[in-house]
């Protein structure tokens, strides 16, 4: 049997968990998405789902992760043996692997822009040609075909060569280099004519436009973002050592990826307003952005590359995620080869990527029922089995394990200490009480509105 891996430090278990959350998630389905369902309130309830739901959820997630130290099934499976918990790490396993048949797909396109700035193509590109381009692209089947064909095998590369070697080294670079670009592209940004419009379009809630079709969208982009309700967390914390602390941990991950988001906002929202292009333009929406603020800009072409560069990155070191998680599960409960295991299952989720790659409604679908529904759902269940049936106070000494939280008051026997730290029982009635509520509340309002695409 082979070894599991683990983080070489605190450190590189956030940059490993947030190379995760960070990619397209943030660039790509954040502002397509705000774009629209009405900017400021989606935006407003992104935010709130981030702090009071998804963020309680990653701390339940990472502590179930390293206390089992094992994949989605196996965590639930150990805690409560024989029982239908582990329906919960299967539906994660096969969200993982249909998500990423979907991601593969953006994260081919964002391979062909890449090449198209390296090469010159996006030079004299405007708001009249963006669209043009961006169609005559995604409609060219076998080059998208091709596209994601390298993508995949790039993940079931890094994935083969196992979790801390591969994914831990990926994000180091990354991610400094891709905040850097983010505030040039920013300034561009923001000293556009009408940059004020946009801001205003992303940052002013109208509550009047409240439903609960905005409401699911919000929920199911603070899991797909935070790469919650599939087990991707369950599986990193369990590479993750005892001595290290994950409360801050995760603080620290939720910070990152928020951020990045809300700036990807803040740049594109002006850059649309500034071009007279539709905010909800759909998922080609930075595709057809974008271009146009670098043909405009001093350096664009530099810039550009990079760019388009650092998003492949930030794909990939998602994606391996996504594919971490079935592998995982294939390496420890069926015995297989890292290496087997990683061929296999990214083969099945490049079989799956063809129909996403050739039909925008099929792709639309895939995104709305495994990114929002089934991750919403998947989450559900991680935090009423974490503060229901592990029991909240057992998630708590986990989570005070590598902190001075614990009390050792006699021989062997330990318990955590509520009075020395508020936060975490903040943590432990947010779980128990308001997360299930919330997200119950939404899926219910869906299957009783019906689902809209
Ligand atoms: N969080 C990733 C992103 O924002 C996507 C992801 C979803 C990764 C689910 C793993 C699991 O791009």
């Amino acid at each position: 049997m082979e070894k599991r891996g683990k983080w070489g430090s605190k450190f590189g278990f956030i940059l490993a968990a947030s190379g995760s959350a960070i990619g397209l998630g943030n660039i790509w389905r954040f502002p397509y998405t705000a774009g629209e369902n009405g900017g400021g309130l989606f935006v407003m309830l992104y935010l709130i789902a981030i702090v009071c739901i998804a963020l309680p959820v990653l701390i339940a997630a990472v502590s179930l992760g390293r206390h089992t130290g094992k994949n989605p099934v196996g965590a639930f499976e150990s805690i409560k043996p024989g029982s239908n918990w582990k329906l919960v790490g299967y539906l994660g396993v096969g969200t993982g692997v249909m998500i990423l048949s979907f991601y593969a797909v953006i994260a081919g396109w964002t391979v062909g822009y890449f090449f198209k700035a390296v090469t010159g193509q996006l030079n004299n590109i405007t708001n009249k040609t963006a669209p043009e381009t961006f169609s005559n692209f995604i409609s060219d089947s076998y080059l998208q075909t091709g596209l994601i064909i390298v993508f995949i095998l790039l993940t079931i590369f890094i994935v083969s060569k196992g979790v801390s070697s591969g994914i831990e080294v990926f994000s180091k670079v990354m991610m400094p280099i891709l905040f850097v670009i983010l505030i040039v592209l920013l300034i561009r940004s923001l000293t556009l004519k009408n940059a004020a419009e946009g801001l205003k379009y992303y940052l002013e809630p109208d509550t009047s436009k409240m439903s609960f079709k905005i409401a699911i969208a919000a929920l199911g982009q603070a899991f797909f973002s935070l790469s919650l309700g599939m087990g991707t967390m369950i599986t990193y914390g369990s590479y993750l050592k005892k001595k290290e602390d994950l409360l801050s941990s995760s603080l620290w991950i939720a910070f990152f990826d928020t951020s990045i988001a809300f700036l990807a906002g803040l740049i594109i929202f002006p850059a649309i307003f500034s071009q007279n292009m539709d905010p909800a333009g759909g998922p080609g929406l930075v595709f057809q952005v974008l271009p146009v603020i670098f043909a405009k800009m001093p350096g664009g072409y530099v810039f550009g590359s990079l760019f388009f560069a650092l998003l492949m990155i930030a794909a990939l070191t998602s994606s391996i995620s996504m594919l971490e998680v079935p592998v995982s599960f294939a390496i420890d409960e069926k015995k297989f080869s890292r290496k087997k295991a990683s061929i296999l299952i990214g083969g099945i989720a490049l079989i799956f990527a063809i129909p996403s790659a050739l039909s925008d409604n099929f792709l639309g679908i895939m995104n709305y029922v495994w990114g929002n529904l089934s991750l919403s759902i998947g989450a559900l269940f991680i935090a009423i089995f974490v503060a229901y049936i592990w029991k909240s106070e057992n998630a708590l000494i986990e989570l005070a394990e590598g902190s001075n939280l614990l009390e050792y008051p006699d021989a062997g026997e330990r318990f955590f200490s509520y009075k020395k730290n508020r936060k975490m029982v903040l943590w432990k009635i947010t779980l128990k009480y308001i997360v299930p509520v919330f997200i119950l509340v939404i899926l219910i309002g869906i299957v009783f509105l019906g689902i809209e695409f």
